[in-house]
């Protein structure tokens, strides 16, 4: 018996010769939370496209709830709730309204429907908005009501392709709170994110996307932890001297001179190693300008496995809208 919730094989997606999905796999285990952390471009709304049926899959295999991506698609589609990166509402219709449609397009009986709205208005603190229209609404509580209505059939799993993107700390904060909600009711979350600090909160496990790619996979702990004990910041008077004398030290595992501060990863608590690293540079005649320790964070996790930073050129930070639902307004 697998709880493997979703199963992907060698996954593969491409638009014309762009390859955006590039032999992907990985699986979700029952009750999971499980992130897609990566910049614009790297293929999260593809990947989560394709599993929700939004997208023909084109090459490799893909089970969501036991039933197959491509073969199943009916059955797929009655197992799982979608958040989308693109808000999708029906502007002219109250909160309330939104979410009867919806349970009424799911063949919900009436009771299940009234029960289910009050449970989901309760979650999501919009039920003093029953009765307000979706577009009077803010663009948080927006966000909330298609959570609302994502989970109003109770699906096995839940998919959200950024479901915070463009918001404030606090809003985002409260999404999360949900999400840790909705997770407690077993629902499996499958979700999408270009905010390290959503990935890090919210996710048993995280996969980094970059170019197509699954590079690492982890809880964010263990993928702090594969960094080292901690990271030391070094702004020296010979930056490439300082690295070639590092690199010879004992419980420095690894040496970054790429950038303006010397980044040093550190096998050894830094209080050990310091008066070490201290004295050998000193010995070779290069000053030390700066010091700065931390532990490593899910940036340096990014950085370390992408050669990159995650927030270099991203530049879509608010949600977009579905024409469709534009037309209406
Ligand atoms: N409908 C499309 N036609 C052509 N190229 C697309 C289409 N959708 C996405 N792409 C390209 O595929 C790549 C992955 O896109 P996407 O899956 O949206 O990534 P993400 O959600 O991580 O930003 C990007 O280079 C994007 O420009
Ligand atoms: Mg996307």
């Amino acid at each position: 018996m697998t709880a493997n919730v979703i199963e992907v094989n060698n996954l593969e997606h491409k638009y014309g010769d762009l390859k955006a999905v590039d032999n992907i796999s990985f699986t979700v285990q029952k009750g999971e939370i499980f992130s897609f952390l990566g910049p614009n471009g790297a293929g999260k709304s593809t990947v989560i496209n394709i599993l929700t049926t939004l997208r023909k899959l084109q090459k490799g295999e893909a089970k969501v709830n036991g039933y197959d991506v491509a073969k199943e698609s009916k059955y797929v589609r009655k197992s799982i709730g979608i958040v989308f990166q693109m808000m999708c509402l029906d502007y002219e219709m109250t909160v309330c309204e939104n979410l009867e449609y919806h349970g009424k397009i799911y063949s919900m009986p009436k009771e299940e429907r009234r029960k289910r709205i009050d449970e989901l208005l309760k979650l999501t603190e919009l039920d003093n908005k029953r009765n307000t229209l979706a577009k009077d609404l803010s663009g948080g509580m927006k966000r909330r009501l298609e959570l609302a209505r994502g989970l109003m059939t109770k699906p096995a799993v839940l998919f959200l392709d950024e479901p915070t993107i463009g918001f404030d700390i606090q809003t985002r904060m409260r999404m999360w709170e949900y999400l840790r909600e909705i997770k407690k009711e077993g629902t499996t979350i499958f979700m999408t994110t270009h905010y390290m600090e959503e990935a890090d909160q919210l996710s048993d496990r995280i996969s980094i996307i970059d170019h197509g790619k699954i590079i690492v996979t982890g809880t964010a702990l263990e993928l702090k932890n594969q960094l080292g004990e901690d990271l030391l910041y070094l702004e020296t008077s010979d930056n490439k001297a300082a690295a070639e004398v590092l690199r010879t030290i004992e419980s420095v595992t690894a040496v970054d001179d790429d950038a303006k501060s010397l980044r040093i990863m550190l096998g050894v608590d830094v209080t050990h190693i310091l008066p070490k690293i201290m004295d050998s540079l000193r010995q070779k005649g290069i000053e030390i300008t700066t010091v700065n320790i931390k532990k490593p964070s899910m940036d340096d996790v990014f950085v370390h496995y992408t050669g990159h930073d995650l927030r270099e050129g991203y530049t879509q930070e608010k949600p977009e809208e579905c024409e469709t639902v534009e037309a209406l307004k």
